[in-house]
């Protein structure tokens, strides 16, 4: 089977699409991973930031996307050229960025072609923002997870907390609404919900709750 996994930002959808990928035994992929670790190389390359995320030389990463080379290893590291960048890619300055680099049409070309590459063979569960309408339009079950903004905001201030990071609430919240507007509004593969997708509101839900919700859909 294939299984899509599509939602907001800072959703639970990582947590929620490895567990099941764990449950099945099968590859979990973190979609979202891949645009953030091509946002990092753009940053370590210089070609943008300045924590608002409104510069970037946009035809350099195009030039460059062959030259990225972006891993999700089986043991859930994420590697960008010879650098663990698990952790880097969580920082405010990359979540900052990141939307403005998931909305060049070549960036998507490229990455969607890696993860539809990946799942070829099935026994995957990726979770994104476009799996269920563009990746893998074909997906045997496709889940569409929402929650509160303000929920969200407060579990990836708890992550980054516990990361050691010093980030303030407000900060995350806006982050968040604002990459909600983004991802709704782009042109290219907006975040929308697949006409045949399941929607799940986890904002009251544990994670048990949400694995006994889907194992009757398995
Ligand atoms: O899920 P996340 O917050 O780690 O995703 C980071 C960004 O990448 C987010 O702003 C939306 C974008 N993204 C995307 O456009 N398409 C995907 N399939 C996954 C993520």
């Amino acid at each position: 089977m294939t299984i899509a996994v599509d939602g907001f930002s800072s959703g639970g959808k990582s947590t929620f699409a490895r567990a099941i990928a764990r449950r099945l035994g099968y590859v979990f992929i973190d979609s979202g991973a891949m645009y953030r670790a091509v946002t990092l190389w753009a940053l370590r390359h210089g070609l943008g930031g300045n924590g608002h995320g409104d510069t970037l030389d946009e035809k350099a990463l195009i030039r460059s996307l062959g030259d990225i080379r972006v891993e999700l290893r089986p043991d859930g590291r994420v590697w960008l050229d010879r650098d663990d960048v698990t952790g880097a890619i969580r920082s405010l300055e990359v979540s900052g960025l990141v939307s403005r680099v998931s909305s060049i049409g070549a960036v998507r070309e490229h990455l969607v072609a890696l993860q539809r590459a990946m799942g070829r063979e099935g026994g995957v569960v990726m979770d994104g923002r476009d799996i269920g309408t563009v990746v893998f339009p074909e997906a045997d079950l496709k889940i569409f997870l929402t929650a509160d903004p303000a929920v969200r905001a407060r579990r990836r201030y708890d992550e980054l907390r516990a990361a050691g990071q010093d980030v303030s609430l407000d900060e995350i919240e806006r982050n968040i609404r604002e990459r909600d507007h983004h991802d709704q509004t782009r042109e290219i593969s907006p975040l929308r919900q697949a006409s045949d997708a399941v929607v799940l509101d986890n904002s009251t839900m544990t994670l048990a709750e949400q694995m006994a919700w889907v194992e009757d859909r398995l």
